[in-house]
Formats: C-alpha cells, sequence, structure tokens
C-alpha cells in the first residue's frame, strides 16, 4: 500500500521521481506529491486523484511564480491508498514538519500515533493532516540537531507499527534518509546518483542494481554512495544485487491494458514455472528450498496454506492437488482470520504462505503465528528479496515477472502451477502415485501450457459477446465443484474487483441450502463445469438453476456434448487432467470480467479502492 520514490544526483529530480510513481501508481492511487529541495526551501506539490492530476499541478507549479528548480536533484515522491485520513490534498503525502524544513513520504501504519501525537503538540508541532504518517516529520523535527541520518534513528526507536519512509531536509542538500519496518524499502544504484523506492520498477528505467533493506535498517543515500545502518547507527554491509527484468516488461507491450497483456502472457508464465522443475519425466525437481528438506517433506502430518484473496483461490486449488496426489491432509486458511485464532498448528505441519507480492502483511503475520508454534514454514512468491522470503524456511518462487494490473491473473497461475509441482513432489516422494501415474501427470502437466495458449489464441468473440449482453446485470452467481469450485470463486472475484457487480460464489450442492433464493429470470449464473467426476452432480446443480429460469453461462471441456442442453451459453477450453483443468477455465472468466468492466467502461487495471500490495493489515 502506498508507492514511496526517492531520488538523490545531479539530475533535474521532477521526472525521475514522476517516472518513478507511475511504476508505482499499482500500490495506491487516491492522491500522489513530491517534494523537492529548492535552495533555501522544498517545493510541495500534491493533488487528489491519480497521477494526472499530479502531473497537472506539477505543470502548473513550474509555470507559475515558484522559482526555478535547482538542476542537483534530492527529492521524494509518494502515491497514496488512504489508510487514515480522508482522501484529501492535505492527507496526501508528502507530509512535512512544523517548520517545513523537514519532509518525509511514509509507507504503512503508525500504531501509536495517538500518543505521539499528543505528545508533540504539547511541545508545539502544528499538523496540517489526519494522517498517522505525519508524526514521522514532527519526530524527526523534535531530534534534528543537524544530523538528519541520527534524528531519523531516534525517531524510529519512538514508533510503533509497520512502516517504510523516506526523510529529507532543507538542510542537508543530496540526503536522503530511509527506514524500514515491515513494508518494502529498495534502493537503486546509479554512477552519482541513487534512487530509493518501495519497489524496483520505482527505478528499474535508470538501474538494475539494487540492494534490499530489511527491518530495523536506516539507510543513507549520498549521490556518491550508499550506506545501510543499523537503528544504533552501526554500519551494514549490503551486497548490490542485479534484477534481470526488462524495463519492458513493466510497459504494455501493445495491449490496451496490462491486465489484458498479462492474462495473454499466462501460459508463458506457467512454463517458466514449471520449467527445469519439471525436466525429468518420472521426478519434480524443487531445487533448493532452503530448510524444507526432502525428509520434511516426506514427515510432515498435514499442511496449511495461509493467503488471502486470489492467493487463497490458488491455495484451494492446491489443496485438491495434494490431497489427490500426495494424500496430505491440507487445510486452507485466510490468513487474516488464522493470524487472530489460537490455531492448533505445530512441529508436524507444514505452513505455506501464499502472495504474490510477498508483502501482504496479513499472511506474513499467520506464518509467523505458524512459525512461532513451531510449524516449518514455506513462501510462493513471485518477488525475490520481499520480506515473505526472508522469514520463510524455504521459497518456491512463481516465475511470472512482473504483473501490474491489480487483478491477479498470471501470478494465480503461476501459483497454482507451484502447487502441482509441490503436489506431484510430495507424491514421488511419500511414493503416494504409482511411478506410471506420477509420470502421467508429469506429462499431462508439462503440456499444459500448451492448452493455454490454446485457450488464449481461440479469440474472444463468444465471451465478449456474452459480456456485451449482460454487463448491465447487478448480479452474478457462480458455481463450481470439486477443484473448479475455487475457480467459481477467483473468477467472482475477478468481476467484483473490476467491474463493481455484485457476486457470489458457490459450491453448487449447496446452492439448495439457501443461495437459490436469489436466482430469477435475470440472474446470470456462470458455472465451472469443466471435466470432473462430479460433472453429472454439477449438471444437476445446473438443472435446478434452470428450473428458476436463470441463464447459464457455463466453462466446459471441448468435446463435452451433454452440457449443450444445459446451458445458454459456453466457453470451450481443451481437455486435460480434471486436476489441471482449473488452470484451463480460468482464462476465459478473466476475459469475462475483463470484458465486463470494459463495457461499463471502468479502468481494469487500477480498479477502484484496490491496491496490488496490501502491507496494512
Ligand atoms: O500479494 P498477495 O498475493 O498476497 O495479495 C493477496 C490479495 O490482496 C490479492 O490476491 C488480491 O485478492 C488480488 N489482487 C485480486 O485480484
Amino acid at each position: 500500500m502506498c508507492g514511496i520514490v526517492g531520488y538523490v544526483g545531479p539530475r533535474e529530480v521532477r521526472p525521475l521521481l514522476f517516472a518513478g510513481l507511475e511504476k508505482l501508481e499499482y500500490r495506491g492511487y487516491d492522491s500522489a506529491g513530491i517534494s523537492v529541495l529548492n535552495g533555501e526551501q522544498i517545493d510541495l506539490i500534491r493533488a487528489v486523484g491519480d497521477l494526472s492530476f499530479l502531473r497537472d499541478a506539477m505543470a502548473e507549479n513550474s509555470n507559475g511564480s515558484a522559482p526555478p528548480v535547482v538542476a542537483d536533484g534530492t527529492g521524494i515522491g509518494h502515491t497514496r491508498w488512504a489508510t487514515h485520513g480522508l482522501v484529501t490534498e492535505a492527507n496526501a503525502h508528502p507530509h512535512y514538519s512544523t517548520n517545513s524544513r523537514i519532509h518525509i513520504a511514509v509507507n504503512g501504519i503508525v500504531e501509536n500515533y495517538v500518543t505521539l501525537k499528543e505528545s508533540l503538540v504539547k511541545d508545539g508541532s502544528v499538523f496540517t493532516s489526519e494522517t498517522d504518517a505525519e508524526v514521522i516529520a514532527h519526530l524527526i523535527e523534535r531530534h534534528y540537531n543537524g544530523d538528519l541520518t541520527k534524528a531519523v534513528r531516534d525517531a524510529y526507536q519512538d514508533l510503533i507499527g509497520h512502516y517504510a519512509f523516506v526523510a529529507m531536509s532543507v538542510d542537508e542538500p543530496g540526503v536522503l534518509v530511509g527506514a524500514r519496518k515491515e513494508c518494502p524499502l529498495v534502493v537503486g544504484r546509479g554512477e552519482g546518483e541513487q534512487f530509493i523506492g518501495s519497489a524496483v520498477p520505482a527505478f528499474l528505467k535508470e538501474t538494475k542494481r539494487v540492494q534490499y533493506m530489511n527491518d530495523d535498517e536506516i539507510v543513507v543515500l549520498r549521490p556518491d554512495g550508499v550506506e545501510f545502518l543499523t537503528v544504533d547507527g552501526e554500519p551494514l554491509a549490503r551486497e548490490i544485487d542485479e534484477v534481470d527484468w526488462d524495463a519492458d516488461t513493466a510497459e504494455k507491450g501493445g495491449y490496451e491494458t496490462f491486465m489484458l497483456k498479462e492474462i495473454h502472457e499466462q501460459a508463458d508464465a506457467v512454463a517458466e514455472t514449471i520449467g527445469e522443475r519439471a525436466a525429468a519425466e518420472d521426478s519434480i525437481d524443487l531445487g533448493d528450498l532452503g530448510q524444507i528438506s526432502d525428509h520434511l517433506l516426506r514427515n510432515i502430518s498435514r499442511i496449511v496454506v495461509v493467503a488471502c484473496g486470489t492467493s487463497y483461490h490458488a491455495g484451494l486449488v492446491g489443496r485438491y492437488a495434494i490431497e489427490e496426489w500426495a494424500r496430505v491432509p491440507v487445510e486452507v486458511e485466510i490468513a487474516s482470520e488464522y493470524r487472530y485464532r489460537n490455531p492448533v498448528v505445530g512441529p508436524n505441519d507444514l505452513v505455506i504462505g501464499v502472495s504474490q507480492s510477498g508483502e501482504t502483511a496479513d499472511t506474513l503475520a499467520a506464518m509467523a503465528t505458524a512459525r512461532n508454534a513451531g510449524a516449518s514454514v514455506l513462501a510462493i512468491t513471485n518477488i525475490v528479496g520481499t520480506r515473505m522470503t526472508r522469514e520463510a524456511d524455504g521459497v518456491l518462487f512463481t516465475r511470472a515477472g512482473m504483473e501490474i494490473g491489480v487483478a491477479a491473473t498470471k501470478t494465480f497461475v503461476t501459483q497454482v502451477a507451484a502447487f502441482y509441482l509441490l503436489a506431484l513432489r510430495l507424491a514421488e516422494l511419500r511414493g503416494a502415485l504409482a511411478p506410471h501415474d506420477l509420470s502421467s501427470r508429469i506429462a499431462e502437466l508439462k503440456h499444459l501450457p500448451h492448452l493455454m495458449s490454446e485457450v488464449l489464441d481461440a479469440g474472444t468473440a463468444t465471451i465478449e459477446k456474452v459480456a456485451d449482453q449482460v454487463y448491465k446485470q447487478n448480479f452474478f452467481m457462480y458455481l463450481g465443484r470439486n477443484s473448479s469450485l475455487p475457480i467459481a470463486l477467483e473468477g467472482a472475484l475477478k468481476l467484483k474487483e473490476i467491474s463493481y457487480i455484485a457476486t457470489d460464489a458457490y459450491a453448487a450442492g449447496e446452492m439448495k441450502h439457501g443461495p437459490i433464493a436469489l436466482l430469477d429470470e435475470s440472474t446470470p449464473v456462470v458455472v465451472v463445469a469443466t471435466n470432473s467426476p462430479v460433472l453429472s452432480k454439477l449438471i444437476s446443480n445446473i438443472q435446478e438453476v434452470r428450473a428458476r429460469g436463470a441463464r447459464v453461462i457455463a466453462v466446459a471441456t471441448e468435446g463435452d456434448t451433454e452440457i449443450d442442453a444445459h446451458a445458454d451459453e459456453i466457453f470451450r477450453v481443451p481437455a486435460t487432467n480434471a486436476m489441471l483443468s482449473p488452470l484451463l477455465a480460468v482464462i476465459p472468466l478473466q476475459l469475462f470480467a475483463y470484458f465486463i468492466a470494459g463495457h461499463r467502461g471502468l479502468n481494469v487495471d487500477r480498479p477502484r479502492n484496490l491496491a496490488k500490495t496490501v502491507t496494512v493489515e
């Protein structure tokens, strides 16, 4: 939540900050702002709304009476996802201290801000926003004695919560000081200039050389170098990593939106994730899983998956595959609930945290709960260097590349692919599948990206036509059974998050226990009816739905003619093993949601009220 960017160096800072914010806008887009050192003052420009409003405000500012910006650039920028305080210009970051000489950009939450604010106000601080974050600027001013680094370290000790921030001072041109606690902050190393941001894309166009910060660390950026320190001021060594992302991968590559581009990248992303891990015909090689050894995988008695949103749905698919193939019991838990329960979990359990961003606060907390109870913890995530990768006993990386659209698509399918790999590895280690069956499942898994490409290449005419007919509806029901149930849940989530249409998703067998009362002739019911051991049961449920006059839109397997008599519209996907069909069935549903949102004129890449990375609970 919220994106921070900062620059020190010889170049004009405004365009660099703005370009960085554009790359971080997926983290929040309620309002945005920049602070730029300008001689004896810091110019602050903020605007409510997406970055186009900030761009206008910046243009106005440079055409108006503001003094010209000095060539030597020191500046910070922020794009906000509101937590405390309304979406107003006053609440937009950067915030500043009472004497306006210290500016800060913050991501996260200061939990003790009420107490701190009371004491600061008593001491004469004047607050200009309703945010929790502003206390940090005043605290730094309180501690400032000619040394910004020391003041940030002292302020850091006063704070409780989870946050990352970057500070600058009029009195120290060419210096930025960052601090990190449980929210991401990454440094980009240039020649004679340095960058800092909430994520690598903030400066990827300028440098691929990055240094990751850990929690409870302070970083000091000057044009000629970067220092990492403990909060007590002890220097820390930090290696420079080279990221292999291409800046172009962050662009739309000819597609109208990032979401559409990312939907079309799914077959490659799954192929990449499976890759050499399934190179052998009869064995899965998960590579280095840290402390999650083969011995441990052979002996765990239960798996608990903790995740949120779409990642939770990936865990649900994973449960079906692991239980079916490896015969290990699996529970899938919503992380925000799990973390506040007193869960029964311990040394015989493997807890798997799933998160595309690797920074979701609730998932991290759920993993910590399990680790503290003695469980082994594995992370399935897409981003190297995130907190999740550092706190887990082992990491199984998905290889989706950068996902910019807020709606998860290619990260979802790669998470599911990671679960398939894990399920087969467990089956292999535990002898749960006969060698012949294991080889067959591996072969089918390797063929899956090819089938996904077929779905993507098949054209979208039917999906677009149906979307055109139903986009004005204000309620959709989604149904599934067995491994298609998580896809019904995911399809419903995709539609609601990008089109703002109410959806419900149910296990089809549950319909008659209540939800069927919602249906009438106007209700579109989307049924994930791909091949499965319970397809005939699902068809009975479809008949119950149709008896109420509802319109059935089915996702079905090519060659299944029985469904023709039971559905008004059919989106076809190729035949595969029933356990693998979720990765095919989800594609038409992503596209369906996409076209409906498009018909409603909505911005699918940045749906309202959402953010790509949810670092607050
Ligand atoms: O980064 P994570 O995978 O942990 O994010 C969890 C959810 O916020 C996320 O999956 C969300 O539901 C999706 N953006 C929805 O498309």
